[in-house]
């Protein structure tokens, strides 16, 4: 078949310039206005926080040329689909949704299916979807959210296929409409990319270089989400201690901390700190401000310091202890939480016992922990690898098991303590239960009455779960 199209490279995406990123303003063409009265749209969300913003950007972008948001998949006009490409099965998920919808464009010929995120930045899930996959309408990459307009613009009037992905990229763009899916938290990206290159991860090919936003337009985003009855803010960026760093002025993650805290916004969170470059002015702006949450989230990703090394996480099993005793030590009373890769190649029997025992000298609240994915283009995938598939389910079930049991005893804490709950709504599982998040973030279930989504309330814990929290509203 002949290509009519240019492939992304993740080649091209490993290089960093030293140039400062651009700060473009964004404005809509007048051209794309009203291009999608009586028309509507839905947007499947995969991945992490940083995609979740992502779409709240492109329904900002489609909310601004006259779309309306529809109900589901059946109920729309324009499907996007925001993919992640963090492991093989993310994306095998999405392929299986892309296949599924082929009955419903068969149905609805007119109906533009898109395809962004991290998925979008590969090459060889380009190649397959360009191929494979002839229901998709656009592809478009991390760094072309805002050619959204144009190119659904071009598939209306042109009706042929649009693809849109520059591979490397270091542009910052502001004032680009948001519509924002929750009215009591907000995330708000700080900076955009990530230079770690782990050698086992793909997102810093997916997401170009790290680049922080103004601090300026950081702090307006908060206050302006403060007036418009915000409760919380979760600062977003893969690495947030590296903030700042690339301006090369003197301010950085724990000023932006202070400056935000000022704000006055109940409630600061961020995601996600790494171990490296976690400093003294950020462990104080965290202990000063009441309004900065008890919680961190702080990756290991192995406790053995072999395997740290190879996968060029930049410290050792016993700096990582140092640093986490010492958080431990100055901010009392806090929960924290950690991600874990096992399987990473060639890993021995005993360096997973140093991930066990890891474990078991940081107590976690919670872990997020996954079997190693191998990703085309990064270093690990090119390792030699002999152990078994069944080995690494195996490892990955005791360490779940331990961690539910560090999980459990954390919890037992909150029995029946009086904690402050920020109400997110009726919980997914019982509609005559609410549930929302603890300063500690964790997940409490409760009963009473008068209760309101973005309301901060008191709630008496009477039980206590490994990874949830059930309680009485009291007042
Ligand atoms: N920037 C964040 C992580 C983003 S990805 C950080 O450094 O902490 C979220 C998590 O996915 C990672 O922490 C890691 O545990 C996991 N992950 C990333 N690549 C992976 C891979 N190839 N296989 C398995 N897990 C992976
Ligand atoms: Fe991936 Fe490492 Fe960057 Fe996190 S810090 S996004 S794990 S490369
Ligand atoms: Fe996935 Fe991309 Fe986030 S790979 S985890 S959506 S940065």
């Amino acid at each position: 078949m002949k290509k009519d199209y240019k492939l992304p490279s993740l080649k091209d995406a490993r290089r960093r310039d030293k140039e400062s990123s651009e700060k473009l303003s964004f404005s809509l063409d007048s051209r794309y206005e009203g291009l999608g009265e009586n028309k509507r749209y839905h947007i499947i969300t995969h991945g992490c926080q940083a995609n979740q913003r992502d779409s709240e950007t492109m329904a900002g972008l489609l909310d601004a040329m006259g779309y309306t948001m529809g109900k589901d998949e059946k109920d729309a006009d324009v499907i996007i689909i925001n993919t992640c490409a963090v492991r093989q099965g993310a994306e095998e998920k999405v392929l299986g949704e892309v296949g599924a919808l082929k009955r419903l464009k068969n149905l609805k010929p007119d109906l533009i299916i898109a395809i962004g995120g991290c998925m979008a930045q590969e090459e060889e899930s380009v190649r397959t979807i360009m191929e494979k996959y002839r229901q998709v309408d656009i592809i478009f990459g991390t760094h072309n959210i805002t050619s959204l307009p144009k190119l659904l613009y071009e598939v209306t009037t042109t009706r042929t296929r649009r693809i849109e992905v520059f591979s490397k990229m270091g542009e910052i763009v502001e004032s680009v409409p948001v519509t924002r899916f929750m009215s009591h938290k907000a995330w708000v990206n700080i900076m955009y990319g990530c230079d770690k290159f782990c050698s086992y991860c793909i997102v810093p090919y997916t997401r170009g270089k790290e680049r922080s936003r103004q601090k300026e337009d950081i702090i307006s985003e908060v206050e302006e989400l403060v007036r418009q009855g915000y409760k919380e803010v979760c600062l977003l960026g893969q690495n947030v201690n590296a903030y700042g760093k690339d301006l090369k002025i003197d301010y950085t993650f724990g000023h932006l901390l202070n400056d935000v805290a000022k704000t006055g916004i109940a409630r600061i969170r961020f995601m996600t700190s790494h171990p490296w470059d976690f400093d003294d002015t950020m462990i104080e702006a965290i202990r000063n401000n009441p309004n900065i949450m008890p919680y961190i989230h702080l990756p290991i990703q192995s406790g053995n310091t072999q395997i740290l090394k190879k996968m060029n996480r930049r410290y050792s099993r016993e700096e990582y202890f140092a640093l986490f005793d010492k958080l431990r030590e100055e901010l009392p009373g806090f929960a924290f939480t950690t991600d874990i890769i096992v399987g990473f190649p060639n890993e021995s029997d005993e360096a997973f016992e140093d991930t066990l025992s890891a474990v078991d000298h940081c107590r976690y609240d919670n872990a997020f922990t996954f079997i190693y994915s191998k990703r085309e283009g990064t270093p690990a995938a090119a390792m030699e690898d002999s152990i078994d598939r069944k080995t690494k389910e195996e490892r990955l079930r005791r360490l779940n098991e331990k961690v539910a049991f560090y999980a459990n005893q954390n919890n037992q804490r909150f029995k029946d303590q009086i904690v402050e709950v920020l109400v997110d709504g009726l919980s997914k599982r019982n509609s005559n239960v609410y549930s929302g998040y603890t300063p500690e973030n964790k997940l409490v279930n409760f009963t009473g009455e008068d209760i309101r989504t973005g309301d901060l309330v008191k709630v008496k814990i009477t039980e206590v779960m490994s990874f949830s929290l059930n309680g009485v509203k009291v007042d």
